[in-house]
């Protein structure tokens, strides 16, 4: 295994997580090399080369990466499936135009599919392989920083409903993931940032990724590519070690929610356009930081050191300004509820969480407001 692969353990199978600036140049030899020759069907083994190949990206990516993709991939073929970018197309809609076009190029049983882009690629593509002729193989190249350190390791995949976000999917491995942090050269800076919100979350599960962005934040920000690997090398480990344990969220794997109950809910409450997902994160982290402060579960000095790190990494838009009542709806109606409980994952201190019920819509909706007044 190459230096910097990451091995994921999972029912469905171990992968590796190849985090490398220039991986994406190599594509063609990483595909093969990556324990992909066995095919989906054991009674056809076929070396990558004979396998069909398809590449699920969206146009935006796709315009930026497409030349390098094809000479990366060459001399494979492979057929170009390409959506529209964007949260709007991550549907059944797509899933049924996808498989479509899949059965018009003639993708069979021992297909692979590799999904080339964000977040919202991946979820689609992972959700399109887990069903498309009942499971077909594939593998995550992601393009964002939020994708390459959070979304394309641990095999949740799937699309939204016009009532909510991600409610249909299934939990389907990738056969490998291959992340180059060169290609966010091209990546909007409120993505970067976005992406950099969430690794601040993972950083308070783990001290030492917190420490190492609080040192390399100037690097981050301006795309230094081996800082950058060094830091999705880091979050993917944490996720690989939780994942590991706990596949399917049972009981270990709700850690990484950490500022995501109040998160999702300014997500909804704000009709999903105001906030990039880790922004909204973002948000959710400071207050858990705050609702642990108002119970003297973490010192004032940890907590400041939590606020400090967000806020140095740029400016977040502003708070909605959200009742107590209607902040207990959203909550509620977070899939993540269960049984009528709140659960919210609070810092005890960088590098140490708890998952705490009981909390008060109202204590929460306090917070918010404490927030948005700076
Ligand atoms: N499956 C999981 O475990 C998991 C975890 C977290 C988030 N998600 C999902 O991820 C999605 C968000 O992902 P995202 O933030 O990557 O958004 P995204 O996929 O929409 O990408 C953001 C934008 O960046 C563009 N882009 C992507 N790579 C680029 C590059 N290298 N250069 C220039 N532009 C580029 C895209 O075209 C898009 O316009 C949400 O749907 C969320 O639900 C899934």
């Amino acid at each position: 295994m190459p230096a910097h692969e990451i091995k994921v353990r999972t029912a469905g199978g171990p992968y590796g997580v190849l985090v490398e600036p220039g991986a994406l140049a190599r594509l063609a030899a990483e595909l093969s090399n990556g324990g992909l020759k066995a095919a989906a069907t054991p009674s056809r083994p076929e070396p990558v080369a004979q396998r069909p190949l398809f590449v699920i990206t969206d146009s935006n990516v796709w315009k930026h990466w497409g030349r390098a993709f094809d000479a990366a991939v060459s001399p494979l073929r492979y057929g170009l499936i390409k959506i529209r970018p964007g949260e709007e197309r991550k549907k059944l809609e797509t899933v049924e135009r996808i498989s479509e076009r899949l059965v018009a190029l003639g993708a069979d049983r021992g297909t692979l599919l590799i999904a080339f882009g964000g977040g919202v690629v991946g979820d689609i593509g992972g959700f399109v392989a887990s069903v498309y002729l009942r499971g077909v193989d594939y593998v995550q190249a992601p393009t964002t920083l939020l994708a390459q350190i959070d979304s394309s390791v641990g095999g949740k995949t799937g699309v939204n409903l016009p009532c909510g976000k991600n409610l249909v999917g299934s939990f389907y491995q990738p056969k490998r993931v291959i992340a180059d942090p060169r290609v966010f050269r091209t990546l909007p800076q409120r993505e970067l940032r976005a992406g950099l919100y969430e690794a601040i979350k993972c950083g308070v599960l783990r001290r030492s990724l917190f420490v190492f962005i609080e040192e390399r934040r100037e690097a981050l920000l301006r795309k230094d590519p081996e800082a950058l690997a060094e830091l999705v090398r880091g979050c993917v480990g944490l996720k690989a070690w939780v994942v590991t344990r706990d596949e399917r969220e049972g009981g270990l794997r709700r850690i990484l929610n950490l500022g995501h109950t109040v998160g999702h809910a300014l997500e909804s409450e704000t009709g999903y356009r105001r906030f990039l997902h880790g922004e909204a994160v973002a948000w959710g982290l400071r207050a858990a930081t705050l609702l642990a402060e108002d119970r003297g579960m973490i010192r004032p000095a940890e907590a400041a050191r939590i606020h400090a790190l967000v806020k140095a990494m740029g400016p977040l838009p502003p708070l909605p300004r959200i009742s107590a009542a209607r902040l207990a709806s959203r909550l509620l109606a977070d899939k993540k509820t269960r049984g009528g409980a709140v659960h919210f994952v609070l810092p005890e201190a960088i590098g140490k969480v708890r998952i705490v019920t009981g909390i008060e819509p109202r204590s929460v909706a306090r917070v918010l407001e404490r927030l948005r007044h700076g």
